[in-house]
C-alpha cells in the first residue's frame, strides 16, 4: 500500500452524503484521516449520517459550532491548521461549498498542502451567497479540482482555472445509486407520517437569504398552504429559529418534522408528487429520482435541471410557486448529466495518477 495520507474535511449534511461513498473508495488505496469541524453537531443533522451510511468516526471532531461566518470560518481555521500540522498529509480534500469547505482549503494551502476539490466549479453567480464566496475562494485555492458537469468545468475556464481540472461526474449520484436499494427496502418514513406515494409534497428551506427575511418565509408558506395537498417539511434547525423569531405559524396542510436522516429522506422524496426546496443537493436529487421540482432560489447552480425542465426557477412568490406546482410534470427524458454513478472511481483515477502510482 502507498503511504499517502489524506485528510478529508467535512462538518455539514451534505459533505456527510458526498464522502460516503468517497471516502470508501479512497480507503482502499490510501490513508484517510476524516477531520468533523462540528458546524453540524445536532445528532439529527450529524451521527444519523454517519450511523446510516456507515461513515468511518472522525479522527478529529473539532466541535466548532456556530458562530457569525468569520467566528465559525476562523475558529476552523485555527483547530484545523493544528490538526493538518500534526497529521502532515499529502492531500487535503474538502467538499461542496460551506465553511468548513473554505476553512479546510485556505488552512492547507496556507502550510502548502495540495487541495483537492469535489464539486468545484458550482456557480450560482450570486455573491450575496456565503456558500459562492465559499466555491469560488475554494477553487482558487485548490490543485485538484473534480468537476461533476461540463458546465462546471466552462465556469472554471472563465475564471482562469483550467489546470487540475478534471469531469468526474457528481458523487451524489453515487451516494444515491449505492444508498437507495437500501432506502426502498428499509425506511418506513411513509408508513410513519400515513401518506399516500404520490399524495404529497416535500418542503425544505434552509438557505439564510429565505431564513432571515420574514417576507420570503410567509411567502412560501403561504403558497405551500394552498397547494391542496399534504406538504412535508423536515426542519433545519435554522429555519426552526426562524419561524419562532418571526412569528410565523406554519398552515394545517403542511407537516413540520425533525429533520430526516438519509435513507428516509430519499424514501420520501422518490414518491412525492412535487419537492420544494431551496437546498442545492435535492434539486438534484429530485432529478435523478424523477419528481419535477419547484426551487424556492432565484438563481441555481444545476442549470441542467432547468433547461431540462425539470426543476422551476420561482424564487418566492406565493403565485409563481402555485403555478408551478400545478404544472405538469415534464415529458422529457433524464440525460445521465450528473454522470453515471462512478464518480468516485474517477477522482480515485486522478488521485492514483497525482501520486504516481
Ligand atoms: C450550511 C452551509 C450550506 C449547506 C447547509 C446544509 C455554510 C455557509 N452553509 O448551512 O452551504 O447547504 O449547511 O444544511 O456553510 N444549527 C443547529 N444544529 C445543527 C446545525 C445548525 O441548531 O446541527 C443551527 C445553528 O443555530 C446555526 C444555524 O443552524 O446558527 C445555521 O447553521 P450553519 O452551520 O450556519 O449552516 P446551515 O444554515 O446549515
Amino acid at each position: 500500500m502507498l503511504q499517502v495520507k489524506v485528510v478529508s474535511v467535512v462538518g455539514a449534511r451534505p459533505q456527510f452524503i458526498k464522502c460516503a461513498p468517497l471516502s470508501r473508495q479512497i480507503r482502499r488505496h490510501y490513508d484517510e484521516v476524516l477531520i468533523h469541524t462540528g458546524q453540524h453537531y445536532d445528532s439529527g443533522m450529524s451521527d444519523v449520517f454517519f450511523e446510516e451510511l456507515r461513515i468511518p468516526q472522525p479522527d478529529h471532531h473539532l466541535g466548532v459550532g456556530s458562530g457569525s461566518h468569520a467566528e465559525q470560518t476562523g475558529e476552523m481555521l485555527v483547530r484545523i491548521e493544528h490538526v493538518l500540522m500534526d497529521e502532515e498529509p499529502d492531500l487535503v480534500l474538502v467538499y461542496g461549498d460551506t465553511n468548513s469547505t473554505l476553512a479546510g482549503a485556505l488552512a492547507a494551502a496556507k502550510l502548502h498542502i495540495p487541495v483537492a476539490h469535489v464539486e468545484a466549479g458550482l456557480r450560482s453567480f450570486d455573491r450575496s451567497m456565503p456558500e459562492e464566496v465559499n466555491r469560488v475562494l475554494t477553487d482558487h485555492l485548490s490543485t485538484l479540482l473534480f468537476c461533476p458537469t461540463a458546465t462546471a468545468v466552462e465556469n472554471l475556464a472563465r475564471e482562469g482555472i483550467r489546470e487540475g481540472v478534471q469531469i468526474t461526474g457528481d458523487i451524489m449520484v453515487d451516494a444515491l445509486e449505492f444508498y437507495r436499494g437500501l432506502a426502498g427496502a428499509t425506511s418506513t418514513v411513509l408508513d410513519r407520517l400515513g401518506l399516500a406515494p404520490g399524495g404529497y409534497l416535500v418542503l425544505t428551506v434552509h438557505r439564510a437569504s429565505n431564513t432571515d427575511d420574514s417576507a420570503r418565509l410567509k411567502g412560501i408558506l403561504e403558497a405551500v398552504g394552498e397547494v391542496g395537498l399534504p406538504v412535508v417539511f423536515p426542519v433545519h434547525p435554522r429555519t426552526r429559529h426562524a419561524l419562532a423569531g418571526h412569528g410565523i405559524v406554519v398552515p394545517a396542510n403542511v407537516v413540520g418534522i425533525e429533520p430526516l436522516g438519509y435513507l428516509d429522506m430519499v424514501r420520501l422524496m422518490g414518491s412525492a408528487h412535487r419537492i420544494l426546496t431551496d437546498s442545492g443537493g435535492i434539486q438534484k436529487e429530485a432529478y435523478l429520482l424523477g419528481v419535477p421540482c419547484v426551487t424556492l432560489r432565484d438563481t441555481t447552480e444545476w442549470v441542467e435541471t432547468v433547461d431540462l425542465g425539470w426543476n422551476a426557477l420561482v424564487g418566492v412568490s406565493p403565485a409563481e410557486i402555485l403555478e408551478a406546482v400545478r404544472r405538469p410534470a415534464p415529458a422529457g427524458e433524464r440525460p445521465p448529466v450528473y454522470g453515471d454513478g462512478r464518480a468516485g472511481e474517477a477522482i480515485l483515477d486522478v488521485l492514483t495518477a497525482h501520486f504516481g502510482a
